[in-house]
């Protein structure tokens, strides 16, 4: 039907007579000539209708926003002072000779600009529109280049592109499964995989070697920007490397990738920070290095004050006293610095105390805070040399469990940086490992794994055994400018130590063989060492693309609740599926109101 794409046109085709098929991107009448940009995949390019060819002005009169068209017509280089340099068609325009309407639009729900006050429900309602703005349009083309080009990568790097199945077993990542009833198997229910981890750790035991897959994981948990009910990773797994190898491998893949889509040079080697440092220094294991504040501890010098709001938790092994300095911030308002207090409390932190620092030689006298007196002067001496203090800055503090602390102080950290313009370069890298093979959870009484059950620790049986706590895993993340882009492991390849990981989770012998049977079996015959990661395929296009939301750069996405507005997903379905399935439903279903 066409001869080129209305976007590739340039003075290269002046002369030429083309066909073009696209949408009407807005139509202007010029006293006598009528102007239509015509819009397709590759752009939009002005075509000009003139009153000489009667017929097929009469038709570009009649043509509203959206239309489809099929226009012939000349390539003709546009006259002085019309030419738009931001377009890449900006030199040329066609001049119409023929047109026909392949098929007419209703007035779009929302024009169709690149900045557009709509809200998401109806963006996503109408996505077939939505998607064809340029942004969508151009993260849609980011996001196939970056899979291509991963994809070459693997394969020219001896891995194997393998799929795995959907209809499966719950595979323990954190988050709650989706479930799916079973019809030939009533009262049983299939999971969706919240990743492929065990079935690629089969793979490795099949000899696989070297496995990959852009791969659909499902999680029910709650949402965030980063965070979809179903997301893509690419997921890897390897045999015979350790740690530094794989970690080697796909930093340099992941280095080629933003050289080649981007343009960015992420630098060699990304640095490597120990969980423990990452918590110290920027209260998260997910640092934002462009941010350059740090925390810095002041427990011991606040043990023996009279301000329970510091002793206390400077005494508890689970509290932490943290000080934020915020290099002149002294010309922060009352009102910024309240403001700042609430953002903390969305943490869990009961207040946000902080000090302005006017004067460091005049001792206390030269603090500025309501603060000031509960401590002994000698004591803020010590703290004002630990953090550097230098006069003209504001000095903040958290007291509390240590968890809250990082949570809040390190938020406060990234929201410092960000507000007040303080990031330094533009992309910056970093490894986390030596992460804890477990966390307590207080609530339910028991230790759950940081990554996942089946990652190997960094020490044997009886080590682990002994001191379940204080235990390091074989995990790694990779995380790039605050966002956990990725994360893997070495696993655990012998079924003692995985029997043992089980059992300090709390999973008893039965229900270890009831849920993972299959892969305590698996490693009684000859599982290599092997390990691997997955990344978060949605979140490094979000990032390349320069996008807040993970939503920008999927073509169908779920709303902050978990549902389509598109499809008006998830519905309910007949009773006779129901039946079918031998399915009663508990409550009476609420009915939904449709739009029409
Ligand atoms: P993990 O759970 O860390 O590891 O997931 C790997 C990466 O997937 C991305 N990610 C998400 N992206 C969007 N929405 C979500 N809900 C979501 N959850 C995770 C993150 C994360 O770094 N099987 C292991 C990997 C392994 O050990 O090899 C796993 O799934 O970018
Ligand atoms: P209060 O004595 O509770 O009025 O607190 C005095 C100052 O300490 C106020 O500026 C509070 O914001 C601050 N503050 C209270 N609790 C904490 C905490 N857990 N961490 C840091 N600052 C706090």
């Amino acid at each position: 039907m066409r001869t080129h794409k209305c976007g590739e046109l340039t003075t290269q085709h002046l002369g030429q007579a083309v066909a073009l098929c696209g949408w009407v991107h807005r139509r202007r009448d010029h006293g006598g000539v009528i102007f239509i940009d015509l819009r397709d995949r590759a752009g939009l390019v002005q075509v000009v209708f003139d009153p000489d060819a009667p017929g097929s002005f009469a038709i570009a009169e009649s043509v509203r926003s959206e239309y489809v068209l099929r226009i012939e017509g000349i390539v003709r280089e546009r006259p002085e002072g019309t030419h738009n340099a931001n377009m890449v068609t900006g030199a040329v325009e066609v001049l119409a000779k023929g047109i026909e309407v392949l098929n007419e639009s209703e007035t779009p729900p929302f024009p169709l600009e690149s900045e557009i006050e709509v809200n998401e429900e109806t963006r996503l309602r109408y996505r077939y529109i939505d998607l064809r703005r340029s942004v969508m349009m151009q993260n849609m083309k980011v996001r196939r280049d970056v899979t291509r080009h991963l994809r070459r990568y693997l394969d020219d790097h001896e891995f194997f592109e393998i799929e795995t199945p959907y209809l499966t077993k719950a595979t323990p990542e954190g988050a709650r499964d989706y479930i799916v009833p079973s019809r030939t198997h009533q009262n049983s229910f299939f999971a969706l995989p919240q990743s492929p981890q065990l079935y690629k750790q089969l793979l490795m035991i099949a000899g696989m070697d070297r496995y990959y897959q852009v791969v659909r994981c499902f999680r029910d948990e709650d949402l965030r920007a980063d965070r979809q009910p179903e997301f893509t990773q690419l997921d890897i797994e390897t045999s015979f490397m350790d740690e530094r190898q794989i970690m080697a491998i796909m930093e340099d893949m992941i280095r080629g990738l933003f050289a080649d889509i981007i343009n960015v040079d992420l630098g060699s080697p990304f640095p490597v920070i120990s969980y423990d440092e990452a918590l110290r220094r920027y209260g998260s294991d997910r640092p934002d290095l462009r941010v350059p504040l740090e925390l810095v501890d002041i427990a011991e010098e606040m043990k023996d004050v009279d301000f329970k709001v510091f002793s206390g938790p400077a005494f508890d092994p689970n509290g932490r006293v943290a000080a934020l300095r915020l290099p002149s911030g002294a010309d922060l308002s009352r009102k910024e610095i309240d403001d700042l207090a609430r953002f903390v409390g969305i943490y869990g932190a009961k207040g946000l105390a902080y000090i302005k620092v006017n004067d460091l030689a005049a001792g206390s006298e030269g603090l500025q805070s309501p603060i000031v007196k509960y401590v002994p002067d000698e004591v803020w001496t010590k703290v004002m040399e630990k953090v550097a203090a230098q006069n003209g800055d504001l000095i903040f503090f958290g007291a509390d469990k240590a968890a809250i602390v990082n949570e809040a102080m390190g938020a406060l950290r990234v929201k410092l940086g960000v507000d007040r313009n303080l990031l330094v370069g533009d992309w910056k890298p970093v490894w986390v490992v030596d992460f804890p093979m477990f966390a307590w959870d207080d609530k339910a009484q028991r230790y759950s794994a940081i990554h996942h059950p089946f990652t190997a620790p960094s020490c044997s049986v009886e080590a682990l055994v002994a001191n379940p706590g204080q235990a390091l895993s074989r995990a790694y993340d990779l995380v790039l400018n605050g966002t956990e882009v990725g994360g893997g492991s070495i696993r655990i390849n012998r079924t003692a130590m995985q029997k043992t990981v089980f059992d300090i989770l709390g999973i008893g012998h039965e229900e270890a063989r009831e849920k993972f049977g299959f892969l305590l079996d698996a490693l009684k015959y000859g599982a290599p060492p092997h390990g691997g990661i997955a990344f978060g395929l949605d979140r490094l296009v979000m990032l390349m693309t320069g996008e807040s939301s993970i939503r920008e750069v999927i073509a169908f996405p779920k709303t902050q609740t978990a549902a389509c507005p598109l499809f008006n997903a998830p519905a309910q379905v007949s009773e006779e599926q129901l039946k079918e399935l031998g399915i009663r439903l508990r409550k009476p279903s609420v009915k939904v109101d449709k739009e029409d």
